[in-house]
């Protein structure tokens, strides 16, 4: 098989694989949000940098080819990604304390895996809705990352298409393709994919908040970089 070396590991890969995908094969985990295995990468996050012959690339879009010399985890490549974080976090409103997707939050989890602790910008307070409409789920949109896995899986897997971003660059922002936005006036159902799809805390089924306790939660036995790699062969 083909090589490539990441962080001084010789990687094998499948001709087509990206670097994220050998390198999950290979147990070895590179941070990322908008990634996920079951859907075509979408790029937009762009946490899952890495340093590709001393250039940064998005590792879920970029091909894995012979000679690369992939940086994963170094100082530098660490605090580009908790560059990106600290945006993400002063964008929305991420109250980890209160949510009740604390514990198994993606952004939280790779937020604690880089290091991050602060953010050193300034939080923008967005004034966003909540929608309750739905008899089995509710959207907060306050903590939407723009991912857009639920977009990709209610149109790719459930043959829906009810998420959506609208508006442009800083604009962009998640709604529900119904007459009047709301999810309750939609046919999102609750075993859709998308509906456990969010790696934040927007798509929230109801009436089971904080079911779990703290230590028993998601990430809390076994941490995120153990989890999103695909089991060893
Ligand atoms: Fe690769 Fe988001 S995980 S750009």
């Amino acid at each position: 098989m083909p090589t490539f070396t990441l962080d001084q590991q010789t990687i094998e890969y499948n001709p087509g694989d990206t670097i994220m995908e050998a390198a999950s094969r290979a147990g070895i985990y590179i941070p990322h949000l908008c990634y996920h295995p079951e859907f075509t990468p979408h790029g937009s996050c762009r946490v899952c940098v890495v340093s590709v012959n001393g250039r940064y690339v998005s590792s879920c879009t970029t091909p894995a080819s012979e000679n690369l010399d992939v940086t994963n985890i170094s100082e530098a490549v660490q605090q580009h990604r908790k560059q990106l974080l600290e945006m993400l976090f002063v964008e929305g409103n991420h109250v980890c304390p209160a949510c009740e997707k604390s514990g198994a939050c993606t952004l939280q989890s790779v937020a604690e895996f880089c290091g991050m602790l602060s953010p050193t910008f300034s939080f923008q307070y967005p004034n966003r809705p909540v929608d309750a409409s739905h008899p089995d789920y509710m959207l907060d949109y306050n903590r939407c990352i723009n991912c857009e896995l639920c977009v990709r899986a209610s149109r790719d897997v459930d043959g829906k298409s009810i998420f959506g971003l609208s508006g442009r660059g800083h604009e962009a922002h998640l709604v529900v393709n119904s007459e009047d936005g709301l999810l309750g006036s939609s046919n999102f159902d609750k075993n859709d994919r998308a509906a456990s799809i969010c790696p934040v805390g927007v798509i929230l089924p109801k009436h089971q908040g904080f079911n779990k306790p703290i230590g028993k939660r998601l990430f809390d036995e076994t941490p995120i970089n153990e989890q999103m790699v695909e089991p060893q062969r």
